[in-house]
């Protein structure tokens, strides 16, 4: 298994149970839902990996490709730059153009909450640029964390991907400001955030033809199966993707296809009605405005854009809005 911490004086296996606490109360709720944070074992991570290169998923090749433009421009914005801070770097690569267009940065800190990945990361961008320091750090990029005092600043937070999209808007609010926080004097934050666009189009990038995010989205049952003692017949769920207009993002749901029980852990019961849905993910889609209005509402000035010829997807520059409310005090860091 991987990520398991083993707790010293316990012996139990702490990362296996808050897995099952979180998937007994999101399958015991009124309306069953699942965190895609789960999505994202091995297997789903190949999984995102071939979705990524599918002709429907657009916006992995849109962002690559509008950094790749942007980098002179990026890099010019960021003259004072000497830290990157990368927000939840998975598999790492995503950061390669902005290392390779920031000669003004001398390091690189990753954060994620896999350490195995995070070693990956580390010694990947190591051996592409020698002369950067790479400073891992194992957490929850959600949460408050305290970066290192050494990193030079001025610091530049980087959450490419459109990640943010995962997040209720309330939720990217508070991200965006506790990132404001983290990132102190002087803030800089670069991000990527998908736009809206035809229903269709947004549906087909998450309902590909080949069925690859159809296995992405059912890998969580999978999980469930192996590593929380789950009898899900994943045959009895069918895939589903709608966009929801009102809420401005797109849903992934997995459909019962029957009346049926499963048991996870030995323990639980769970019930299914035939055509009763686990929502396992909402990607957001802003509009450039709509975004640039919940940054200013976290703290932050926007200050550039990039996007495609076909505004597909953006990438953002925010520059922290100075003001004491919005630091961690020198105090605080020590
Ligand atoms: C990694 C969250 C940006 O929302 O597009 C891809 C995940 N889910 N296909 C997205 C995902 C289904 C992806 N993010």
């Amino acid at each position: 298994m991987s990520d398991s911490t083993l707790h010293k004086a316990t012996g139990k296996d702490l990362s296996r149970d808050l897995f099952l606490d979180d998937v007994v109360a999101g399958l015991t709720a009124q309306r069953k839902s699942l965190d895609p944070k789960y999505f994202y074992d091995e297997t789903g991570s190949g999984l995102f990996g071939r979705i990524t290169e599918l002709p429907e998923y657009y916006i992995t090749r849109t962002e690559t490709e509008i950094m790749r433009a942007a980098a002179p421009d990026i890099s010019a914005h960021c003259g004072d730059i000497r830290t990157i801070v990368e927000f939840g770097s998975g598999s790492g690569e995503r950061s390669e153009i902005l290392l390779s267009a920031l000669d003004q940065a001398s390091h690189y800190a990753p954060i994620d909450v896999s350490d195995e990945l995070l070693q990956d990361t580390a010694t990947v961008v190591q051996n592409a640029h020698p002369s950067i320091q790479v400073v891992p750090i194992v957490a929850d990029f959600t949460s408050e964390i305290l970066l290192p005092a050494r990193l030079p600043r001025a610091w530049l937070g980087y959450f490419p991907g459109s990640t943010i999209g995962n997040f209720l808007p309330m939720a990217a609010t508070r991200f965006l400001a506790n990132a404001r926080r983290m990132l102190g004097r002087h803030a800089t934050m670069l991000i990527g955030v998908d736009l809206v666009k035809s229903v269709d189009r947004l549906e087909q990038a998450y309902d590909d033809s080949q069925g690859v995010t159809d296995a992405f989205n059912k890998n969580v049952l999978v999980r469930i199966n192996n590593e929380l003692g789950g009898t899900f017949d994943v045959q009895q769920f069918e895939h589903r993707a709608v966009f929801n207009k009102e809420q401005s993002r797109i849903e992934m749901h997995l459909v019962s296809k029957s009346d049926q029980f499963v048991e996870i852990d030995g323990t639980y019961r769970i019930r299914f009605r035939a055509g009763e849905t686990i929502h396992t993910e909402n990607s957001h889609k802003y509009t450039l405005d709509g975004f640039r209005a919940l940054a200013r509402q976290a703290g932050w000035s926007p200050v550039a854009c990039w996007t495609d010829v076909n505004d597909d997807f953006s990438v953002h520059l925010l520059r922290g809005v100075a003001g004491p409310q919005h630091d961690l005090s020198d105090r605080e860091r020590q």
